[in-house]
C-alpha cells in the first residue's frame, strides 16, 4: 500500500506514520512545521519506505510525481473533520507546553512544581493512549469506502481530573504539592466519547488503563523536559 499522511510532524500524524512504515506501508509525509517538529520524524530520515515533503497542503501537490495513492490521512487541519472525531489523546511527542491535562500535570509533577487542578477536581476526563488512537485511524483507513463516519475515537475509561493528578504524582514519584483554582465557567463536568460506532463497524476498542500508557509518557517527559526551560506553559483546564 501507498499512503499520504499530511501533518506528518505533528504529534498524532508522526505515531500514524510509524505505525503505516511498520505494516510496510509506503508513506509519503507532507508537512510545512506550522506546528510539527522534525523531531518527531527524524529517526525516518533516509529510510526509503518514509519519504517526506516539507509542503503546505492548502497549496497543490504534484501528485502525479507520487504516484497512485490508495489512502490519504489528512492530519494537518484542525478544523477539518477527518472521516473520524478525535477525542483527548496523549503519548510521547506531545508538546510539553501544550497546556493538555497530561502534558501539564507530568511536567509539573517532575518539575516538582504545584499541580494545578481546576475546582475540586471532580470533573472526568477519558484520555486515549496515542497507539489506541492510531490503531483506530488505520482500521478506519482500511474500513470500505461506503463508511465514512464520522466515528468517535478515543477512551470511555473516565477518569476524575483528581485522580489523574493523583497517579501521575505516584507514577513519578513527585513531590508536588496540589492547588486548587476557580474552575471556568465553560470547563465541561464530562467529556466521555461514545465508542460504540468504532467497536461495531472498525472492531476497535483501546485496550488498557490510563496507567499502561502513562508508563511511556512519562518517560517521555523526562527526556523532554531536558530540553525545555524551567516554567511550565500555561494550563488550559477543558483539555
Ligand atoms: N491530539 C488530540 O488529542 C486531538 C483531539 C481532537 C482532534 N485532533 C485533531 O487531529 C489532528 C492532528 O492533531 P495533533 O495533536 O497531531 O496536532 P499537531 O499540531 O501536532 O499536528 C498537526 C500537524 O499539521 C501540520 N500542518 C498544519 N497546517 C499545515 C498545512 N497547511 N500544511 C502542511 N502541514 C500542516 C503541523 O505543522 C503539524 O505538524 C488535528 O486536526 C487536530 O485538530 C487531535
Amino acid at each position: 500500500m501507498r499512503a499520504l499522511v499530511a501533518g506528518a510532524a505533528g504529534f498524532l500524524g508522526s505515531h500514524l506514520s510509524d505505525r503505516l512504515h511498520d505494516d510496510g506501508v509506503e508513506v509519503f509525509g507532507f508537512d510545512n512545521f506550522d506546528s510539527g517538529r522534525h523531531q518527531n520524524i527524524a529517526h525516518l530520515d533516509g529510510d526509503p519506505g518514509f519519504r517526506f515533503f516539507e509542503h503546505d497542503i492548502t497549496q497543490p501537490i504534484a501528485a502525479a510525481e507520487l504516484g497512485p495513492l490508495d489512502v490519504i490521512f489528512n492530519m494537518a487541519c484542525p478544523a477539518s473533520p477527518f472521516a473520524v472525531r478525535i477525542f483527548n489523546t496523549y503519548g510521547p511527542r506531545m508538546d510539553p507546553e501544550d497546556g493538555r491535562i497530561v502534558s501539564s500535570f507530568i511536567v509539573q509533577a517532575l518539575r516538582g512544581e504545584p499541580i494545578t487542578i481546576f475546582g475540586d477536581g471532580s470533573q472526568t476526563r477519558s484520555l486515549c493512549y496515542v497507539d489506541d488512537l492510531v490503531g483506530g485511524l488505520v482500521r478506519m483507513g482500511a474500513s470500505e469506502p461506503a463508511f465514512t463516519g464520522p466515528v468517535n475515537l478515543g477512551s470511555p475509561e473516565e477518569l476524575t481530573v483528581l485522580d489523574t493528578a493523583r497517579i501521575i504524582k505516584e507514577m513519578t514519584g513527585s513531590r508536588s504539592p496540589t492547588v486548587f483554582k476557580d474552575l471556568p465557567q465553560d470547563d465541561p463536568m464530562k467529556r466521555k466519547p461514545d465508542i460504540s460506532l468504532a467497536e461495531s463497524k472498525l472492531g476497535r476498542r483501546p485496550k488498557g488503563p490510563f496507567t499502561k500508557g502513562a508508563a511511556p509518557t512519562i518517560d517521555y517527559f523526562r527526556g523532554a523536559i531536558g530540553e525545555t526551560p524551567t516554567g511550565s506553559g500555561p494550563v488550559f483546564p477543558g483539555r
